[in-house]
């Protein structure tokens, strides 16, 4: 069977280099795996004060969040953490208290920074707010993506066939970690 994943750039730019990664993963994945962009630009800023009456943009993440079988945050680093506008997304999602819509959901972390640590100590602060929200967590391979443009082409393809190896086998491992957190679901038929 095919499995939709629903996957977050957690960056808004517009040269953003974890959208181009992430048109790669997406090029260099198993073809049972379907993509569909969780956007996080038009969220307003989270408060308690809309539990009452989500507004629509928070409706619409919401759904394509439970609409999802798998979650797949690209994203960049920002000083050391979560980039703002992905954090404020994921608290959105999380929320009202008792509908928290990442819980078991399998998720996978990935992100690009021309730096060296290449985003690990972001993603090692996902790991946390994954866990405290109940997400089983691909837990290796792990990838801190060191993003040499000379590697990646705009359109995702990938030049560099080691990092394309990398990110292909990266891309298996996940659609063998979302297959195993399906099959032992609760309530899982086949
Ligand atoms: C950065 N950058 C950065 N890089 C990193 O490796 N660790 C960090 O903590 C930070 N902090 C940081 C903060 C802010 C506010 C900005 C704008 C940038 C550099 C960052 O990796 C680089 O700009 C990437 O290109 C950002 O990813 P996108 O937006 O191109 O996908």
């Amino acid at each position: 069977s095919t499995y939709n994943i629903g996957f977050f750039v957690g960056s808004l730019s517009s040269t953003s280099i974890n959208r181009i990664l992430s048109k790669a993963l997406i090029t260099l994945s198993p073809p049972d795996l379907t993509f569909t962009e969780i956007e996080i630009r038009n969220l307003p800023l989270y408060s308690q004060d809309y539990d009452a009456d989500f507004p629509a943009p928070a409706r619409v993440l919401k759904q394509a969040i439970d609409a999802s079988d798998g979650i797949l945050f690209v994203s960049p680093e920002f000083n050391r953490s979560i980039p703002g506008a992905l954090k404020n997304a994921i608290d959105w999602g999380s929320r009202p208290w008792g509908s928290n819509s990442f819980a078991m959901k399998p998720t996978g972390i990935i992100g690009a920074s021309p730096g060296h640590i290449g985003t690990a100590v972001m993603q090692a602060s996902m790991r946390s707010v994954l866990s405290f929200l109940d997400a089983p967590q691909l837990n290796a391979p792990e990838a801190y993506i060191i993003f040499d443009s000379d590697h990646f082409g705009q359109d995702g393809s990938v030049s560099d066939a080691r990092t394309a190896d990398f990110l292909r086998h990266y891309m298996e491992e996940y659609d063998g970690f979302v297959r195993r957190v399906l099959a032992s679901a609760p309530g899982h038929i086949g």
